[in-house]
């Protein structure tokens, strides 16, 4: 297996990047009025603009080379195809096959898969809809007003982002809420104003191991178990979702009120599965449909499209280009959308934990700069809190600036407002403002000499920070799905160009085995000496004081 940094593109391109190091973007604009449309591509229901990155044609020319000498096609048509890409863990990734809506065939071990998520698909229909319609009844026979996804990571974040995203088209028959953190107060909130008889709980859990999970279902066992005085109320107020049916059972759900969800299924990519049963609780099974649909059209562009038009491959491009290429350390997810809020902390888990590594397919440690930490937030929230950094720092951070033509909920005068300030962000984050006409605003304003001597230096915004512009006709479960799969093949595609493996979550064992130890330790009140003395010193602090 060719190491990346022998490649000859890869070569070109640290060439390249120490020329480039030395443009401006403005400069590059003033250069060719075309620069817009050379670098942007139209979607069926959004564009993406990446002409506002340290790029020419050039530097895409050579981006592309090494997407062909990384075989980027080869390995997308193993994915899809279902060969175990995944290599640590000997297992395929196939999240694609869950919004496979032409119901191709596609074998896995002798199985067609295809039927396995139709009749997965067919059952979550028919639970969703007997739960919206009040014909799924509680212990007492009342219907399910409110129902509790219990989960966390991939079981959370997927349908939390999407139906926070959604709220809009939900007809709020049922409400949704979600517990994930094991700190007792989220699911002491949670269940407080909610009615024991009218509550469903869905235990979303791939592995059915997970100990905030499961120390969050116990809670609420105890919790219905304690109004409803009676153990067999669980059967009508719990169902499950994992991949891990003997543990489901051994919880104590009946089996078939267990959702199946499959290993060649990463948990960060698993809202297209059962996992995703909030979402069409929430919003109907027909907009759950409508959501793989959206991302089922960009699985197509990604396979269909040509690399150099082909929006994930140039997203992963832009981004080892960013990183890798040009130095930078973090790249920024800045939704202008107000129902985008939670796709920061979505995409954290989809890039860090798929591409936070170090070590290559080989197991040989990487000696280039993998991928950027993933921060953000709302993009005017930002402008009031980070966005100095964003302008002045010394640190450039890329950035992508998500936004929406039209806004789900119009109220007069504020789309424009909200997007005039899209439009000038990427502009100034592009543009900047050098020192002389810094100045030569403070002179038009009257100001002294001394005052702008003093100041200037001070107001000089260098801009030459990159930004992608992600524009969509209007946030809805059909492109909110094609979003999101944008996203994920990025994802992939940065990961083949790196040579990381973007399947496993090996770096989440650790803390997670050291955690069940020290758990131990404080149950029974008797510290393991064999700690550093900093978690001996801070455990004795905590015990001493509980
Ligand atoms: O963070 C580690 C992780 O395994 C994630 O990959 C996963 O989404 C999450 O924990 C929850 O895992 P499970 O769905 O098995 O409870």
């Amino acid at each position: 297996m060719t190491m990346r940094t022998s490649l000859a593109s890869w070569q070109a391109l640290a060439e390249h990047a120490q020329e480039m190091q030395q443009q401006h973007m403005s400069d590059l604009f003033s250069q060719d009025q075309a620069r817009f449309n050379k670098f942007s591509i139209q979607l069926p229901n959004m564009l993406l603009d990446y002409s506002k990155n340290l790029v020419t044609s050039a530097t895409m020319q050579k981006l592309i080379a090494l997407a062909n000498e990384c075989d980027i096609t080869t390995w997308r048509d193993k994915m899809f195809q279902g060969e175990r890409i995944n290599r640590t863990e000997d297992r395929a990734v196939l999240h694609t096959a869950l919004r496979n809506r032409e119901k191709m065939p596609l074998m896995l071990d002798g199985e067609n898969i295809t039927d396995s998520v139709e009749s997965a698909l067919a059952k979550m229909k028919a639970f969703s809809e007997q739960v919206r319609h009040g014909l799924w009844k509680g212990y007492s026979g009342k219907r399910i007003t409110d129902v509790v996804n219990i989960g966390v990571g991939g079981s959370n974040l997927g349908p939390q982002m999407v139906t926070e995203a959604l709220k809009q088209y939900s007809d709020g028959s049922v409400n949704v809420h979600y517990v994930s953190n094991v700190d007792g107060t989220q699911i002491a909130n949670v269940l407080r104003p909610l009615d024991p008889e009218k509550v469903l709980f869905i235990v979303s859990s791939k592995t059915f191991t997970t100990t905030e999970t499961m120390t969050n279902a116990k809670t609420a066992v105890k919790w219905l178990v304690s109004s409803s005085f009676d153990e067999k109320a669980v059967a009508k107020h719990f169902v499950a979702v994992s991949a891990n049916k003997d543990n489901a059972m051994e919880f104590g759900i009946a089996q078939e009120n267990i959702f199946d969800m499959w290993d060649w299924v990463g948990g960060r990519f698993s809202l297209w599965s059962a996992i995703g049963l909030p979402i069409a609780i929430d919003l109907g099974f027909d907009k759950f449909i409508e959501l793989l649909e959206g991302a089922h059209e960009i699985d197509q562009h990604f396979c269909q499209a040509p690399l150099a038009h082909n929006a994930p491959v140039i997203l992963a491009l832009l981004s080892v280009w960013n990183c890798t290429f040009l130095g930078a350390k973090s790249q920024a997810i800045l939704p202008y959308d107000q129902s985008l809020h939670m796709l920061c902390a979505y995409m954290q888990q989809a890039e860090m934990e798929s591409n936070g590594k170090s070590v290559t397919w080989q197991g040989n440690d990487v000696d280039y700069p993998t991928v950027p930490s993933i921060w953000g937030g709302l993009g005017i929230n930002g402008q009031h809190a980070f966005y100095q950094y964003l302008h002045q720092s010394n640190n450039v951070v890329p950035a992508d600036f998500i936004g929406s033509v039209k806004s789900v909920t119009p109220v007069k005068g504020h789309h424009q407002t909200l997007m005039s300030n899209f439009f000038a962000q990427t502009q100034a984050l592009m543009s900047g403002v050098d020192e002389q006409q810094v100045k030569a605003d403070l002179k038009a304003k009257g100001r002294t000499q001394q005052y702008i001597d003093k100041v200037a230096p001070h107001k000089v915004h260098k801009g030459n920070r990159p930004t992608n512009s992600i524009l969509m006709q209007r946030i809805s479960p059909r492109t909110l799905g094609s979003l999101i799969a944008l996203y994920e093949h990025k994802i992939f595609v940065q990961g083949i160009v790196l040579q990381i493996c973007s399947f496993d979550q090996w770096g989440v064992e650790l803390g997670k085995g050291l955690a069940n130890d020290i758990q131990k330790e404080l149950d029974e009140n008797k510290v393991n000496k064999n700690h550093d003395s900093s978690t001996r010193g801070l455990i004795h602090y905590y015990l001493n004081c509980v």
